[in-house]
């Protein structure tokens, strides 16, 4: 099929390359020129793991383009662009205008909204453009984003027209997923609903470490595993630490609870969430102060900067805003990242050697490499905030939920 994809940030990027690896030619559009030249040039701004390969095998069947006009007689045109919040309120602008040119490049291409919108958001544009308009909401991670891509769990399509679901649907036939065809505003809500019940589990489960902490022989991963093991519940998303960062779950959840309070509703347990997660980065200081005191002029050492494992994205990372908070109580930091080798203000070491000797180590993002590493037997303290250090082989590591006990 010839398909366009708009908006070539995370999702666009995976997406369109997904679908050329697939056989499809897919016209690539962002406004922003420099990302199309780059990519025109071979290089993939972002880091995700496997993206790269088939980028590179598949190049040929892809156009990089700001010219909307080059999009004319795709059969089907996904929408991938942002949806930032803007004062705690969705911004819809970048939609409406990717809409917009689409219709005029060609109003016979199959419009399919990617990005996460309020519910109305497709049918608010339809009748804009007096065209059915689908959507079809995106559930992919950020470092598993290629196999979520071509397996994902379920695929959700929602509008008005048949004709035009049937032609998403056949795109998306390979991955061989349940498909959920529903109205517009509900496919739009599903993406919210389960956004915030994502995020809600993790916000739980970071309220049951802070109990464990305080209570003798408590771990809030043993805690979590029995938890898991009833269906019901699933294991998934219960994985206590710092609180969520990203693109996605801390700027839907707050979407989510404007719109809703903008219709009479509100939503109280979403609410709940965002403050619990608010609350993390401020727990994690005190951790850190029980363990070397008062933080000016104290060396500490961060593991992990992006806001999880398997990416470079900083977005709302909360490692960054614990080295900030760490900063402006005094102490002198120094980082090492997987992926990250320089960031703005943060002294980023290459090696983890270098940062020996410090007075505190802390992990502040889940790779997997931070499980086990001589370092955390030569620091002087070491504070796992992503429950990920192996607590059997590194004994003297504090981790999140664990009761520490008196020394
Ligand atoms: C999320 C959704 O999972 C995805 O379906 C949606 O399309 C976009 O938003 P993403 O933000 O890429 O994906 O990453 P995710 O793996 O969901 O992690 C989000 C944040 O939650 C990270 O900061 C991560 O560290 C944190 N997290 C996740 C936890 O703290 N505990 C967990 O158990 C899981």
């Amino acid at each position: 099929m010839k398909i366009a994809v708009i908006g070539l940030g995370f999702v666009g990027l995976v997406t369109a390359t997904v679908l050329a690896g697939k056989g499809n030619s897919v016209t690539c559009i962002d406004t922003d020129e420099r990302k199309i030249e780059k990519l025109k040039n071979g290089d993939l701004y972002i880091y995700e793991p496997g993206l790269d390969d088939i980028f590179e095998k598949n190049r040929g069947r892809m156009i990089f383009t700001s010219d909307y006009s080059l999009l004319k007689g795709s059969e089907i045109a996904f929408i991938c662009v942002p949806t930032p919040t803007v004062n705690g309120k969705i911004n819809l602008s970048y939609v409406r205008d990717s809409v917009f040119s689409v219709n005029s490049a060609d109003r016979k291409a199959t419009v399919a909204i990617k990005s996460t919108v309020v519910p109305g958001t497709a049918s608010w544009l339809s009748f804009q453009i007096r065209k059915d308009i689908s959507s079809n909401p995106e559930f992919l991670r950020e470092g598993n984003a290629i196999e979520d891509t071509l397996c994902p769990e379920r695929i959700v399509i929602g509008g008005k027209n048949a004709e035009e679901m049937e032609k998403i649907s056949k795109v998306w036939e390979f991955t061989g997923s349940p498909v959920l065809k529903t109205t517009n505003e509900n496919a739009e809500l599903i993406k919210y609903a389960s956004n915030a019940f994502l995020a809600t589990k993790i916000s739980f489960i970071n309220e049951i470490a802070n109990l464990c902490e305080i209570i003798p022989g408590a771990d809030v991963a043993t805690v979590a595993q029995g938890m898991g093991m009833d269906h019901r519940i699933g294991k998934d998303f219960l994985r206590a630490g710092i609180g969520f960062g990203g693109s996605c779950f801390p700027k839907d959840t707050m979407a989510l609870v404007a719109y809703a309070e903008e219709k009479g509703i509100d939503m109280r347990i979403v609410k709940s969430t965002i403050e619990v997660n608010k609350a993390r980065v401020k727990h994690a200081i005190r951790m850190i102060e029980e363990e070397v005191g008062d933080l000016r002029g104290k060396s500490i050492c961060i593991l992990g900067l992006s806001f999880k494992d398997n990416t470079n994205d900083l977005r709302e990372s909360k490692s960054l805003e614990l080295i900030n908070e760490l900063k402006a109580k005094g102490a002198k930091i120094r980082a090492y990242d997987p992926v990250i080798k320089e960031l703005d203000g943060v002294e980023i070491v290459k090696r983890l050697e270098e940062c020996d000797g410090m007075d505190c180590v802390v992990v502040a993002s889940e790779w997997k490499e931070f499980e086990t590493s001589p370092l955390y037997e030569r620091a002087k303290k070491v504070i796992d905030l992503k429950k990920v250090v192996n607590l059997r082989v590194h004994p003297n590591v504090r981790a999140i939920g664990v009761y520490r006990g008196k020394d």
